[in-house]
């Protein structure tokens, strides 16, 4: 039985900061959720945390003292928190290195002067990603290697996580976990929002994007929201262990070869042709493809050159749950998520009113648990 603590999440109603929130307070620790543009904490299946069980405070990271008054500044100070959980950032891709510097890096600053002030345990959401360019065996040890960092949004949770490290070595007590491209939920592939690799997925697979700069060698590594949050929260529970310390929450890695494989899988779909980046020339693309490759494709395109691997020994060695063992069946999860949302194209016809057009009687026509027969997800795995 955990003891009950005072837990401050921010960045509480984000898709990893509501999971979070909701385990946290479902283990019965008193909840104050920092929030901003969204002013409640909703879950990833779309279920909303009742109202008394978390109490939502509007903040702004970006500001001293997050954003409050002094008075309810010192007062979230004296009512003695145990613990912050540090989820808010910028994550779209694409705007202005500003906004990540005040978000991302200014962001952290402001809550590591919080827990200072308080004497407060840090549990730090990074990226595996400030691993940026390197190829190889990414160790939960390294931060600073030399590496060039992709884009804005790296460099600043780089910078974030080295000013954690240097507030360490003022006496904050701080871990850090850093999930890798945070997708659907491990079994049912449920997802709030379609962003990041989600964009990229509906272009490939539209026929809008045909032709991408990577290498079939190149991994993704997608890891399920719920396995992410697990991990937060344990390492939330468990800091006296995790103080110190750097935890990837990663997935099964998936090669290029792998996701290929696995589209092609979907009759419908589009698959797209990765192309060596050294022979790639975008001014050859249609005019309309090179318009989506230009707006969205060169945001993501590093993700499809590197052969990056994750060590997770830290993680391994503290959590109970371990990442999806076979990245292609979770892949098939999120995709068949996808198609019955209608996010990827229309839901595919069930297979027994398929066959009952054809007037041919499906072969296991027996009712599934509910009673309707095969669903979307039997029909797509039907033909795999
Ligand atoms: N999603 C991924 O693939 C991924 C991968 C690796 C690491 N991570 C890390 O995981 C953490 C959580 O990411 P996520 O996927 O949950 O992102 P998200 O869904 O975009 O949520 C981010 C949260 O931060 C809040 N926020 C933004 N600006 C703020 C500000 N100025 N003051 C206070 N709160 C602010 C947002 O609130 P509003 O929307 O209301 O402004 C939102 O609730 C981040 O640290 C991210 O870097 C995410």
């Amino acid at each position: 039985m955990t003891e009950r603590m005072r837990i401050l999440v921010t960045g509480a109603a984000g898709l990893v900061g509501a999971e979070v929130t909701a385990r946290l307070v479902a283990a019965g620790h008193q909840v104050t959720a920092l929030v901003h543009h969204q002013p409640v904490v909703i879950r990833n299946d779309g279920t909303p945390l009742e109202p008394d069980a978390v109490t939502c405070l509007p903040g702004d990271v970006t500001q001293p003292r997050l954003g409050l008054s002094e008075v309810a500044y010192q007062a979230l100070i004296a009512d003695g928190l145990d613990r912050i959980v540090h989820c808010a950032a910028i994550t779209d891709f694409g705007l202005p290195d500003e906004v990540y510097q005040a978000v991302n890096v200014d962001g952290t600053a402001h809550v590591l002067e919080l827990a200072r002030a308080g004497g407060v345990p840090l549990v730090h959401v990074g990226t595996a990603y400030v691993c940026g360019e390197r190829d190889g065996l990414i160790r939960e040890t390294e931060l600073d290697e030399g590496q060039r960092l992709a884009n804005a949004y790296e460099d600043s949770k780089f910078r974030a996580e080295a000013l954690v490290h240097k507030a360490q070595a003022d006496g904050v007590r701080a871990a850090i976990v850093r999930p890798s491209i945070v997708v659907g939920d491990e079994r049912t592939g449920v997802v709030r929002d379609y962003k990041n690799i989600y964009v990229v997925l509906k272009l490939a697979t539209e026929g809008k994007v045909r032709s991408i700069p990577g290498q079939y060698e190149a991994r993704l590594d997608l890891v399920p929201v719920d396995y992410v949050a697990d991990i937060i929260t344990e390492v939330t529970h468990r800091f006296e262990e995790a103080a110190g310390r750097t935890f990837h929450a990663v997935g099964a890695p998936l090669t290029l070869r792998d996701f290929s494989d696995v589209m092609a899988e979907y009759p419908p779909f589009h698959v797209p042709r990765f192309v060596p980046p050294t022979s790639f020339d975008a001014q050859r693309l249609p005019r309309r493809e090179r318009a989506y490759y230009e707006r969205v494709m060169t945001l993501y395109e590093s993700y499809f050159r590197r052969r990056t691997r994750f060590d997770d020994s830290h993680t391994a060695g503290l959590a109970t749950r371990r990442p999806p063992a076979d990245g292609q069946d979770f892949l098939r999860t999120l995709i068949d998520h996808c198609l019955e949302t209608g996010y990827l194209g229309a839901p595919p016809a069930d297979a027994t009113e398929v066959l009952a057009r054809l007037n041919m009687a499906a072969p296991d026509a027996a009712p599934t648990a509910n009673g309707t027969g095969p669903t979307a997800s039997d029909v797509n795995g039907a033909g795999r």
